[in-house]
This record gives structure tokens, C-alpha cells and sequence, in this order.
């Protein structure tokens, strides 16, 4: 693709991107404006949008997000989690609050080529901002930022759990799942959380991937999870996957 192609494109991505936010709620919108978040307008917006289903559906359960970086599409997760209801949601949160881990020999070049800048020190941040994986102390500049959304990180109802997925999630057998975001990039960590998660999602409950169209290794893990388990349906493919929890028929 030639160069003029290529910022033509961007810029239209560009103005596309902002003739949508104005249809974002005022948190998201918010969130965007402090460049809090990875998500462009149309995950955000396909986020809440879930978010209002599930709560005005009144499906149970708790919000479980697997990548959170700067925190931005936490804070949306755990702000809008309980608006128009009586039973309360907990929110659960994980990440290393680091440098990303490593892809693994199940991932593609696209995957290794990020990873390789990153480790290199020369990831830039949104906007031109630091890279969040190099920010010391990226757990209590989430903290911060929660607080400034009027959220406390109380360890009841907002948990975050700082460490690899592999050695931080623990689910009891009760746990019931209404929204889970996974937002880690690579085959591994995507495989791990939809396996451990499958058990706990409530009927009509969703699992966001994020990255099922940045990163081949994602998709690869999300499209053997769904063969491997009737009871989720793709429901959409863009502008993330959309992982609905089927009812049970009653058979
Ligand atoms: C793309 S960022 C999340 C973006 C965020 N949801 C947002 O709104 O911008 C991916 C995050 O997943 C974390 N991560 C990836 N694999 C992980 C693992 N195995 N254990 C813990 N954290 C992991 C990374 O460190 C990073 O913070």
C-alpha cells in the first residue's frame, strides 16, 4: 500500500473514530479523553453496550477482565456494572501491571514483531504518552485513576490481582460470570482464561475478546475454544468477538 493510501486511510479511521465517540456515555467518553484506554470507539461502544444488555436483562453474575494496562476499559466495567440494579455485581480485575509477558511458539509473527519493540523499550504509549509497560508502579497509578472515577479498589467489590492469570485466578465453584473481557493479545493467556472461565459463565452471559482480529494467535485459541464447546455461540466477529453463553434447552 502506497504511503498517501495509508494516511488517507488513518486519517479517515480518524474521523470516523471521532463522529462515533460522541455516541459514547459520558464515562467511556471520559476515559477516552485521559487516554486511559486501548479500546478504539467501537470496541468501547460494543462494550456497553453489552453491559446495558446484561444489566437491563438482569443476567447475573460478576465482571471478570483479563488486561488491563492503564485501566481504562476497567473503569467503564466496574462504573456501569450495577446501574439499574438491585443485585450487586463485584468486579475482579487481573494483570502482571507490567511488561506484558512473552508470546509463545503458538503465536505468529505479528505477535512476536510487537513484543520484540516492547522489549526493545520503544513501544510508545497512546497519544504519544509512556508506554505502560515501562511506568513504575503501574498498579497504584490504577488505583489512582479508579479513585478518580469515584471508585475505590476495596478488594470486595473491585479486586485487582496483580500476577500472571496462570497464578492469580482462582474461582470458586460458585462463581457465576455475567461479562468477562480478555484483553491479553497473545494464544496462551487467551486459551488459559476461556478454559478456567467456560464453567462459570451465566446463561446469556458474554466473553468479550478483544484482540480476535489484531492477533492471529488470539484467534486461533478463541476458534478452538468455540469448536471444542457447543455451549457458546459467536455472535459476532467485529469489532471484537462476542462469546454468548447459550441457554440450556432443558433436555
Ligand atoms: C492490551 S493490554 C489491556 C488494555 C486495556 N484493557 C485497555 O482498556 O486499554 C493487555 C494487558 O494484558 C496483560 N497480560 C497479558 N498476558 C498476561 C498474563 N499471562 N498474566 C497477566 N497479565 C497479562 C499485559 O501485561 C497488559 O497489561
Amino acid at each position: 500500500m502506497g504511503m498517501l493510501e495509508s494516511g488517507l486511510r488513518r486519517a479517515k479511521r480518524r474521523l470516523q473514530d471521532g463522529w462515533m465517540s460522541r455516541k459514547l456515555d459520558p464515562i467511556a467518553r471520559q476515559v477516552q479523553e485521559r487516554r486511559l484506554t486501548y479500546l478504539p470507539t467501537a470496541k468501547l461502544l460494543s462494550l456497553t453496550n453489552q453491559i446495558d444488555r446484561l444489566n437491563r436483562d438482569g443476567v447475573a453474575g460478576d465482571f471478570y477482565e483479563f488486561g488491563i494496562a492503564l485501566g481504562g476499559s476497567s473503569i467503564i466495567m466496574a462504573s456501569k456494572m450495577d446501574a439499574n440494579r438491585t443485585e450487586e455485581r463485584r468486579y475482579h480485575g487481573f494483570d502482571v501491571f507490567g511488561t506484558i509477558p512473552p508470546p509463545s511458539a503458538q503465536d505468529e509473527n505479528d505477535s512476536h514483531d510487537r513484543y520484540a519493540v516492547i522489549a526493545a523499550g520503544k513501544s510508545q504509549g497512546i497519544g504519544g504518552d509512556d508506554y505502560y509497560g515501562y511506568v513504575d508502579d503501574l498498579y497504584g497509578r490504577v488505583v489512582r485513576s479508579f479513585e478518580d472515577f469515584g471508585l475505590s479498589v476495596d478488594g470486595d467489590r473491585i479486586s485487582l490481582h496483580k500476577g500472571l492469570f496462570e497464578d492469580t485466578l482462582s474461582l470458586p465453584p460458585d462463581a457465576r460470570i455475567a461479562l468477562a473481557h480478555i484483553d491479553c493479545d497473545w494464544y496462551e493467556p487467551v486459551k488459559f482464561c476461556l478454559e478456567r472461565i467456560a464453567d462459570h459463565m451465566a446463561e446469556q452471559g458474554v466473553i468479550v475478546v478483544d484482540d480476535f482480529n489484531d492477533y492471529q494467535g488470539c484467534r486461533k485459541a478463541t476458534c478452538a475454544f468455540l469448536e471444542n464447546d457447543p455451549r457458546f455461540l459467536l455472535e459476532a466477529e467485529r469489532p471484537h468477538a462476542l462469546l454468548i453463553r447459550r441457554a440450556e434447552t432443558g433436555r
